[in-house]
């Protein structure tokens, strides 16, 4: 009962997800706002978008994790990786020890006190730096088989260039790091640039706004692959690209007191420059990867974004269409460049000479860059058509379209997670998995991140919640393989509590809750022991 009513369906939804999922709409484009496009049956779920506000949403979740029928580990393809993970600048610490140089975010905060939370932590973080010996030991107690890591940039070359010199404190720290994941029996994933980069090449050089650090970001890649890659066979050359870059510019998250429209400042005009060089970066380093190493080392090369499924506002075709807009604005920005070697061609149109140009070179370069797409999900959102544009902090000021967190009838997609403050849409993690199979070939794909906050719960450890997330994404992910989806692993974010930028620790993110008063004691919460049950012991068989 409990179940009927926490997902009651709405039939007005129904028509309009059954109007925009199954069909091609055709309709007349009213201005040059309407493209027709292409629709994709995705709505497996589709009975769970319109969910309420119940007093126990995940109650359905947690019977169904106790039934036969939950997918197992074994029920997953063989080699599939299930890990955990975290990033250098999020839990490393040692800021200034070792020989590492600052990276753009120790400025940022530094500058920015006032809007990042536990900002007093930053330089210090969890010290995984100095206990990376014993953070190994709990990572192996999870029973993963792989953790994604990143490595520090600043951390190897202080001022970004090799002329600059090699930190060997650094190296040895990574060296060190690898050696004794894989002495544990975990596979190394690891990112080569995951949101920090050496602070010298933005004030030297104007960082990722200069073309000429795409031959920077080449030589450190090159020293990576050349260091570490007899041992690491999974490179991410740049995490959440398009998110970095709007974070930074658009959103101008290095200064939360602007108030400006992109008719009268350049960062609307710098985003695109960064996306635009990001690619650059990754396209050059995964063709030196391809030509000078793959085939000696054998590992893989990809990048990282941020997903989401857009879902219509309302059945408006100007709504329709506004969702389409949204998933090239955000993710065909990044994906359609690497598999088919040029922007979207909404994107050129709506942006305008702002978005600058590849050449023929390098698009060629750019096609077939990645060996995998890395996804990293969290919730969905609904797209409402918006030409009023004023200000640049919602989604892409060029879009002409903002997401919502409801639809026209009030409705939300998936239900309210009352502890992590988010929607738990699992099904948009099962429809942005076949969209990207339908629309790019069906490409090898890992989860890189999924996970939720525990920023309501007074107890961190009693995380019951991301319990039933995990799950219910773990089935969603499992669904997506069934019908032919490539996905090879799954990363649930985080391994401990990770310093999440603006929001500091209040998230309490971790698998290891980090007790702050306790000298940084690593402990366990009850999704960490749930996850290591999971994939330690087919209980369900
Ligand atoms: C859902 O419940 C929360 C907390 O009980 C409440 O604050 C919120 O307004 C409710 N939302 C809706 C759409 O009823
Ligand atoms: C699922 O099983 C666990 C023990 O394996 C039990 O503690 C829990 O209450 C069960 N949950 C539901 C919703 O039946
Ligand atoms: C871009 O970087 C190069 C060094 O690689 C430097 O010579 C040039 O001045 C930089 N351009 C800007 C605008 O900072
Ligand atoms: C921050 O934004 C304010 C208001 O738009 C502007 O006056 C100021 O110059 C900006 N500061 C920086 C460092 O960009
Ligand atoms: C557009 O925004 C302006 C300024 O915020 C407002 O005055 C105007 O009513 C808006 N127009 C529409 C159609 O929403
Ligand atoms: C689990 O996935 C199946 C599809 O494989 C879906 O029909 C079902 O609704 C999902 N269960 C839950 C509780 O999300």
């Amino acid at each position: 009962m409990e179940i009927l009513s926490s997902f009651r369906i709405s039939k007005t939804t129904i028509a309009i997800l059954s109007l925009v999922l199954l069909f091609n709409i055709p309709y007349q484009a009213s201005g040059h706002l309407l493209h027709r496009q292409k629709t994709i049956k995705y709505d497996l779920f589709a009975s769970q978008i319109g969910g309420e506000n119940t007093s126990n949403p995940y109650e359905p979740i947690l019977k169904f994790l106790n039934s036969s029928k939950f997918p197992n580990r074994k029920s997953f393809p063989h080699g599939f990786l299930f890990g955990t993970g975290s990033s250098a600048l999020q839990i490393e610490g040692a800021s200034h020890e070792g020989g590492r140089g600052l990276g753009i975010w120790d400025d940022i905060v530094e500058q920015n006190k006032g809007p990042f939370l536990d900002a007093d932590k930053f330089s210090s973080k969890i010290e995984h730096y100095k206990r990376y010996k014993e953070d190994v030991q709990h990572i192996k107690k999870l029973g993963v088989n792989s953790y994604r890591m990143s490595i520090s940039w600043n951390r190897i070359l202080p001022d970004g260039t090799l002329k600059g010199g090699i930190n060997q404190e650094g190296i040895n720290f990574y060296n060190n790091l690898i050696n004794e994941l894989l002495k544990n029996g975990i596979e190394p994933f690891v990112g080569i640039m995951h949101f920090d980069y050496p602070l010298a090449l933005k004030q030297n050089y104007g960082g990722f706004l200069n073309r000429s650090i795409v031959k920077y970001y080449k030589d450190y890649s090159e020293l990576l692959f050349k260091t570490y890659g007899d041992r690491v066979k999974h490179w991410t050359t740049i995490n959440e690209v398009e998110f970095a870059a709007l974070v930074q510019y658009m959103f101008n998250i290095e200064n939360s007191s602007t108030d400006q429209t992109c008719t009268n400042t350049k960062i609307c005009t710098q985003t695109y420059t960064l996306v635009h060089n990001f690619l650059l970066a990754h396209a050059t380093t995964s063709k030196l990867y391809k030509k000078k190493f793959q085939a000696i080392q054998g590992g893989e090369i990809g990048l990282a974004i941020t997903s989401g499924r857009y879902v219509p506002y309302s059945s408006n075709p100007e709504d329709v269409v506004a969702a389409q807009r949204l998933m090239d604005f955000y993710w065909g920005w990044i994906l359609d460049p690497v598999f088919n070697g040029d922007y979207p061609r909404i994107m050129k149109e709506f942006v305008g000479n702002r978005l600058p140009k590849f050449t023929k070179k390098e698009k060629y370069m750019l096609k077939g860059s990645t060996n995998f797409i890395g996804i990293n999900y969290y919730t969905s959102h609904f797209a409402r058509h918006e030409p009023n544009r004023t200000k640049i902090t919602a989604d892409n000021y060029d879009a002409l379209a903002v997401s919502e967190a409801s639809n026209v009838e009030g409705k939300i997609l998936g239900f309210k997670d009352q502890y992590g403050w988010s929607n738990v849409y699992p099904e948009g993690l099962y429809n942005f998995l076949i969209y990207i199979k339908e629309k790019y070939k069906n490409p090898k794909v890992y989860i890189t991140e999924n996970g939720i906050a525990s920023s309501k719960i007074s107890n961190p450890l009693k995380d019951g919640h991301r319990i039933a997330y995990v799950a219910a994404h773990l089935n969603a992910t499992k669904a997506a393989i069934n019908d032919g989806v490539n996905v090879q692993g799954y990363f649930l974010w985080a391994a401990f509590d990770t310093f999440e930028f603006q929001a500091g620790y209040s998230g309490n993110w971790g698998l290891y809750h980090i007790d702050f008063n306790d000298n940084l004691k690593r402990i366990p919460t009850d999704t960490a022991k749930w996850y290591k049950e999971y994939l330690t012991h087919d209980l369900r068989h």
